[in-house]
């Protein structure tokens, strides 16, 4: 096991020199003083492992430093910084630096919410901190508030928009009346979007994240299976309109939800009141609204996302980290002890809003409205307006009371094939209210 030098000073291995892993090495070299001073000891760069040494890098990176050999890295180092992405060799380096007793600071959310239980395990077995403050949300500070500031609280929900890149879609899309393609368009063009978006669209981004919260609030296991996953690629600029005469806005919501049955996490498109803190959330921010038995509404606010903002978190974690290998000290690990059940999505419980294009006649709200009843899913409220360009027809747009998402789900199967049906146009949760 690696320890500190005879000057004091601890060695860390910074695996990746991309987006995140450049400024990490900038603030690792420019603030050495200040950290030295911060931590109680001198943090030496030991090295930074990269895929090649041709790629052309900032200029504030020393070419010396940089190697293509990882492993060697890890086993000299006290602290390894992962910010190379990805599952496999960055799951294999934490886990081999983990036993060879360095601690670890990682950024990456997809490895966590697939590997994290066997990793945070390793950590404890070797006595040393895993860290991951980056992993969600990236500049703001949430995961240690859940784990360390509310340890003592219950929460119950947490409502969070984590991915940037879909915010700022749904934004640009609310604000200029874009349709979907033009403003993921956008979105890449801005350095936003990957050149593949398919990881924020579809909401897998996100639901990495919401893995990682729901584990850390309810004290259970949330793996990324256990979270039900769609994206945005069905939210049309129809429906952005529509929800702004109704008083909303659309986001992309990771929701983490204890109730008396269990536990349940889901990512999707939702109707957020205008009235709800998320809802003033705009272009590629991030938002965490938690709610707790004692200490109620919480909202974290602030970057999501970058080079900077991304390793400000890292540097944290960087910081505490050392701070407790300074005092022969270890920072909260894994909290499962609470094992609550996992209930799968149709339990969850929410509100709806419906929008079914019907014909223009006598009896049909009434059959529409035996329909829901039916199925045991009570409605709010019916607003109708007639279709200008489908003579003949009306836009129905129904919201319901609290419903059971497996009923909704029967609501729509049954209401589909009535004459009197023209087209269920979509179907969206209102949530926040
Ligand atoms: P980049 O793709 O910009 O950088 C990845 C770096 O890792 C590159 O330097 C690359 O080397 C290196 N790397 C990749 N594979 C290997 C390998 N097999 N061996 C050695 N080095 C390797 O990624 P980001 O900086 O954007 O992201 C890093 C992590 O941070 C990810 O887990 C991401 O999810 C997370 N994150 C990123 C955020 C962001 O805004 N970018 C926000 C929050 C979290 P080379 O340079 O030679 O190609
Ligand atoms: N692609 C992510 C986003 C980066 O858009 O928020 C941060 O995890």
């Amino acid at each position: 096991m690696p320890t500190q030098d005879q000057q004091g000073a601890l060695q860390v291995a910074l695996l990746g020199c991309g987006v995140v892993g450049t400024q990490v090495a900038r603030i690792l070299l420019q603030e050495k003083d200040s950290l030295t001073r911060r931590v109680g000891a001198q943090l030496n760069v030991l090295g930074i492992a990269v895929r090649s040494l041709d790629t052309e890098r900032d200029a504030v990176i020393p070419r010396d430093l940089l190697t293509t050999d990882a492993h060697a890295l890890v086993e000299q180092a006290d602290i390894v910084v992962e910010v190379m992405g990805g599952i496999e060799p960055a799951r294999e380096l934490i886990d081999h630096a983990l036993r060879h007793g360095a601690s670890v600071v990682t950024a990456n959310k997809a490895l966590l919410a697939q590997h994290g239980p066997s990793l945070y395990e390793t950590a404890s077995h070797h006595e040393v901190d895993l860290s991951y403050e980056a992993a969600v949300a990236g500049a703001i500070p949430i995961i240690r508030p859940i784990r360390e500031s509310l340890a003592g609280d219950n929460i119950t929900r947490v409502l969070g928009i984590v991915n940037g890149t879909t915010n700022y879609v749904l934004d640009q899309m609310t604000r200029h009346n874009l349709d979907l393609d033009t403003a993921v368009r956008d979105a890449q063009r801005l350095g936003y979007a990957e050149a593949d978006p398919t990881a924020d669209v579809e909401g897998h981004d996100a639901a990495a994240k919401a893995a990682i919260l729901a584990s850390l609030a309810f004290h259970t296991r949330v793996a990324l299976d256990d979270v039900a996953c769609e994206g945005i690629t069905h939210v049309t600029a129809q429906d952005v309109a529509w929800a702004a005469r109704s008083g909303h806005v659309i986001k992309l919501l990771a929701i983490c939800e204890r109730t008396p049955a269990g536990v349940a996490a889901r990512v999707h498109p939702a109707l957020v009141p205008l009235s709800h803190p998320l809802a003033s959330v705009g272009d590629a921010f991030n938002a965490v609204f938690v709610e707790a038995e004692n200490a109620g509404p919480l909202m974290f606010y602030g970057q999501g996302a970058g080079g900077a903002p991304t390793a400000s978190a890292v540097m944290g974690d960087l910081v505490t980290a050392a701070r407790n290998r300074v005092l022969g000290a270890r920072g909260a690990g894994e909290s499962a002890a609470a094992n609550l059940t996992l209930l799968p999505s149709g339990e969850a419980l929410t509100r709806y809003q419906m929008r079914l294009s019907v014909l223009d006649q006598r009896g049909v709200l009434a059959q529409i409205a035996d329909v829901f009843a039916k199925h045991e899913v009570s409605i709010e409220t019916v607003t109708q307006a007639v279709r200008e360009d489908k003579p003949g027809y009306a836009y129905l747009v129904v919201a319901t009371h609290t419903s059971r998402e497996s009923a909704l789900a029967g609501t729509v199967e049954a209401l589909k094939p009535l004459a009197a049906v023209d087209e269920v146009m979509s179907v969206l949760r209102i949530e926040g209210s």
